[in-house]
């Protein structure tokens, strides 16, 4: 084997075991502006964003649609703690709830897959809608016990645990739905 065969092989091992991908997918039924870190995507409908993330990347990630009137609203959170050690992984509604989500560990049999898909808006008290100016219900905040009874599997206050860590996922998907 020569020299320059044996450097090829070593760069692919390095090039595959360094970091993870995140693939932010959009299921839902329009465009969405998805955030990463404070960076957006917009990205269409059936659409998806691939990011390259180190193996200690710790973020959140957001969406709103496109056409959305309120951007700046309170929305539903996914939130990353990578580590050699095993990854961290929650979805977040501590700051309130606009889109269903779930996110799918991919490699593994043994992590969770936490998954916040209940129609949220529809169930949302008056008091803590979040309203468009042509009256559409756009988020819901401030709604803990609401939260957790119907995503059990989501973080709804500072005290809620999220899931343990993951050591064999080899990469994620987010999935807005
Ligand atoms: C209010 O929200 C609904 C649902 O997202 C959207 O279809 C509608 O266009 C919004 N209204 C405005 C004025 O943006
Ligand atoms: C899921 O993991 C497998 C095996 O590591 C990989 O081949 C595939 O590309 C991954 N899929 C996504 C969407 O990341």
């Amino acid at each position: 084997m020569s020299f320059s065969n044996i450097f090829l092989i070593v760069s692919v091992l390095v090039a595959v075991s360094y970091g993870k991908t995140v693939t932010v997918i959009n299921k839902h039924s329009t465009a969405l502006v998805i955030t990463v870190d404070g960076v957006d995507y917009t990205v269409a409908s059936k659409g998806l964003v691939a990011l390259e993330q180190t193996d200690e990347w710790s973020g959140s990630i957001t969406a709103v649609p496109l056409d959305a009137e309120i951007l700046d609203g309170p929305k539903t959170k996914v939130e990353f703690s990578l580590n050699t050690l095993g990854d961290s992984y929650s979805i977040s509604l501590v700051d309130g709830f606009n889109l269903p989500v779930k996110v799918v560990p991919n490699g593994s049999t043994n992590c969770r897959a936490p998954v916040c898909a209940a129609n949220i808006l529809a169930l949302c008290p008056i008091a803590n809608q979040v309203i468009n100016s042509t009256g559409t219900v756009v988020a819901c905040q401030n709604s803990p016990t609401l939260f957790s009874a119907v995503c059990p599997l989501a973080v709804v206050d500072e005290t809620s645990i999220g899931v343990p860590s993951c050591t064999t996922a080899t990469s994620y998907l987010v999935l807005f739905l």
